[in-house]
């Protein structure tokens, strides 16, 4: 089953207001009129509005990069899903490795952060993947299957309707290194197998599954002609708008 693409550009923490702007004016007419799979940018926080609003009436979607479990509260520097939906956010990257590693987010915590972005609409993009030691080990599948299993324990299929998986393995982000296309592959139809016992084939034939780390514009079509690949999250190569649209507008001839 053909699922439709989605190509994610998650800048972390790079970018000013007018930095932000000038790359936004420069991406739109790059992937103008490309309306066969779907575009979102992740800026960080503080150029979130600004970019909402020149992002107005194009194809291009926002996402945010992070959320807080609560809607309101006495969480000094956190930012919920409520003001998320509240300046037009589609789509929220939650439980990314950085989180996870650097700030000590937990399954449990990332969990959470998903029944809220879900509470006011908002598209969760759960970012899963083992570190190296992991794999070194031969413990890939055990950890995508904890994280799969704590971080969507407790919800139906009809809540998460609008949910995205990103398969990032730790050891190729910002490393230069990718997964091969079969390596990606391999874990994409784990994960595929892993839904489709916890939420039924329909489901999971449905689910958009990302593949993340050290995509660029050489190894995209490879990513992409894999059957369980719907898309790619993409760091580092996200931050320039030819680049970036040279991923987006992968396998188009124009
Ligand atoms: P890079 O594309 O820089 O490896 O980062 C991947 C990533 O973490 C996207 O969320």
């Amino acid at each position: 089953m053909k699922r439709r693409p989605l190509i994610a550009g998650n800048w972390k923490m790079h970018k000013t207001v007018p930095e932000t702007l000038a790359y936004i004016e420069a991406f739109k007419p790059l992937v103008a009129g490309v309306e066969d799979r779907d575009i979102m940018l992740a800026p960080p926080f503080t150029a979130l509005d600004a970019a909402q609003r020149a992002l107005e009436g194009t194809n291009i979607s926002l996402g945010a990069q992070n959320c807080h479990w609560e809607s309101e509260g006495a969480f000094t520097g956190e930012i919920s899903p409520k003001m998320l939906a509240d300046i037009g956010v589609t789509y929220v990257i939650i439980g990314h490795s950085e989180r996870r590693h650097i700030f000590g987010e937990t399954n449990e915590m990332i969990r959470r952060k998903i029944e809220a972005a879900l509470k006011f609409s908002l598209s969760p993009i759960l970012c899963i993947g083992e570190t190296l030691a992991e794999r070194e080990a031969g413990r890939t599948f055990e950890v995508l299957e904890q994280q799969l299993k704590e971080g969507l324990e407790g919800f139906s299929t009809a809540d998460l309707k609008e949910l995205v998986i990103a398969y990032e393995p730790v050891w190729a982000i910002g490393t230069g290194k990718t997964a091969t296309p079969e390596q990606a592959e391999e874990a994409h139809a784990f994960c595929r197998k892993l839904l489709k016992d916890m939420f039924g084939e329909e489901f999971a034939n449905k689910i958009r599954i990302l593949y993340g780390g050290s995509v660029k514009p050489e190894n995209i079509v490879g990513l992409m002609a894999r059957p369980d690949i719907d898309g790619a999250l993409v760091g580092g190569a996200s931050l320039k708008p030819d680049v970036f649209a040279r991923i987006v507008c992968f396998g188009r001839t124009e």
